[in-house]
């Protein structure tokens, strides 16, 4: 028996997937720790978590996979890897790790994207690099070279979070195209580095690592890392992607046309173009898709919102910690618009679809007589569903057509509720499949390893397992509810413009 492994570096948890990969089915899973990982926020708005930690978790997710379904190292074919996007992990030249991750949803470069946004110009920006720099992976690095000195100069490579699992499984220092991409270190019209970018910033490209392909031998296990894994040293590393390309990736989403969704700790809507598709402020991103050529370009058009999921857990701590499908239960009470309570499901860094704007999540129409927990969670979950379905809109300007959505059968998709809000207001069908990230992993490796003669050999084991389709009996109440919540969104932003005009100058401003 033959078996591929698949890691999933996410921002709460490190996930392991073991398929077996004559059938494309999967035998074993584990996701390590049990308690969700959380992020250390050292100042509001910044985000971090440790390098070394993921590391450990990937050991403890292995050996849990070990204990619960023996298989020898030996029979470990290949091994892929998706990460959290974004991040930015410093190593020195002894290959250690410098200071702790800056992760995707930390918002202290954001001044600095901006601020070269408008000074190498915005259509320069999005001609070349599709996006703004944002506070994406380049101005990050440029945020430590201004107020770390001491650590940039120690700086050898610069690794994304998958990036950084590689190297301790290989030892080797690399990255992909897309990975480039999703740092805003790639020039899409010169299929060459962001050196405009770099120059700007002043960061010198010898700071990132070689380029490898997505599907590839990038590298094989080493000894040091065999041994506490269990594994075998000489296994090959053979695929990488950041969560998103990969999730669509592990949906099959590969061709203009096609839609994937996530709705984890962030929520996604991904589509793939052929022409470069950006847009003016730069609310909606696009990267390198996984099976990009130069030949033929992939790009993965991507909406992200920050509070998706983060929010439901939070809620899940405020309401004593119940079973999230109990959540789901509860929420089911409370009819549709959960009678005038709106969730504003901000509030975990700066939201990308509000401009890059600091967020705050707020609660809305709050009747003490009439709204009980139900109501909470319900509007929560439509809250959730109706900022999506706001950055939807601001896809569907840009020109990507989307009617069908692939999703995992995970995390908030498991919520009818959340199903049947996200097909009626979107006016969607929605498909989901017997996959998750660290499956889509493992067939990525397989590909990469040749093991499989094809990507579509790679899909063998996938299957459809609920399809989800508007109903118009419930779909006129969904859109009113959603204008209420767009209504309170405005009344928000008019708010906390008001209010943040008031403040004194030296008050750092939260709200949006
Ligand atoms: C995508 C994004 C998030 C992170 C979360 O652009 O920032 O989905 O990848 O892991």
């Amino acid at each position: 028996m033959k078996y591929l492994l698949g890691y999933d570096i996410g921002s709460s948890s490190i996930k392991a997937s073991l398929l077996d990969a004559a059938t494309g089915r999967c035998v074993a899973a584990a996701t390590t720790p049990t308690t969700e990982m959380g992020m250390d926020v050292p100042q509001p708005g910044w985000a971090e978590q440790r390098p070394e930690r993921w590391w450990q978790e990937i050991i403890n997710a292995t050996r849990q996979l070990q204990d619960t379904y023996g298989f020898e190292g030996a029979q470990v074919a290949a091994i892929g890897i998706t990460y959290q996007m974004h991040g930015l992990v410093l190593i020195d030249a002894q290959g250690q790790v410098l200071r702790p991750a800056i992760i995707w949803c930390d918002s202290r470069a954001v001044e600095l994207g901006n601020q070269a946004f408008a000074e190498l110009g915005e259509a320069h920006c999005l001609e070349h690099f599709l996006n703004s720099p944002g506070n994406f992976t380049a101005s990050k690095l440029k945020w430590v070279q201004d107020n770390e000195p001491a650590v940039y100069a120690q700086i050898h490579k610069i690794q994304l979070p998958g990036d950084y699992i590689a190297f301790k499984l290989t030892g080797q220092l690399q990255t992909t195209v897309s990975g480039l991409s999703e740092g805003v270190f790639w020039d899409f019209k010169n299929q060459a580095l962001a050196q405009e970018l770099l120059d700007y910033y002043g960061i010198s490209p010898e700071l990132l690592p070689e380029v490898v392909d997505t599907f590839s031998v990038q590298g094989r296990l080493s000894e040091d890392a065999a041994r506490p894994l269990g594994l075998a040293a000489g296994t090959p590393v053979s695929y990488r992607a950041g969560d998103q390309p990969n999730n669509a990736f592990s949906l099959n989403v590969l061709q203009p046309g096609e839609i994937a969704a996530t709705a984890g700790t962030s929520g996604v809507i991904y589509g793939i173009t052929e022409a470069p598709a950006s847009d003016a402020q730069s609310r909606v991103n696009a990267f390198v898709h996984v099976n990009s050529t130069p030949g033929q370009p992939r790009n993965g058009v991507l909406m992200c919102m920050n509070g998706t999921g983060i929010l439901n857990s939070w809620l899940r701590r405020m309401v004593g910690d119940l079973p999230y499908d109990e959540m789901n239960r509860l929420a089911a009470e409370a009819p549709v618009g959960a009678e005038g309570l709106v969730f504003l499901p901000f509030g975990n860094g700066a939201e990308r679809i509000l401009a890059n704007q600091p967020a705050e999540a707020a609660l809305l129409g709050l009747n003490l007589n009439v709204h009980s927990r139900a109501h909470l969670l319900r509007a929560a979950q439509e809250g959730i569903v109706f900022a999506l379905m706001y950055g939807l809109g601001i896809m569907r300007d840009m020109g990507v057509a989307v009617h069908t959505v692939r999703a995992g059968n995970a995390n908030m998709f498991l919520s009818p509720v959340f199903r049947e809000a996200f097909v009626n207001t979107g006016n969607l069908t929605l498909e989901l499949y017997n996959t998750d990230a660290a499956q889509g992993a493992a067939r990525g490796a397989g590909v990469g390893a040749g093991i499989y003669a094809s990507v579509a050999e790679a899909f063998g084991g996938l299957e459809c397992l609920l399809t989800e389709t508007p109903d118009p009996a419930l779909q006129p109440q969904y859109e009113a509810a959603y204008a209420g919540w767009q209504q309170a969104l405005q009344h928000q932003l008019h708010a906390s413009t008001i209010s943040s005009s008031n403040l004194p100058t030296h008050v750092t401003q939260h709200a949006f």
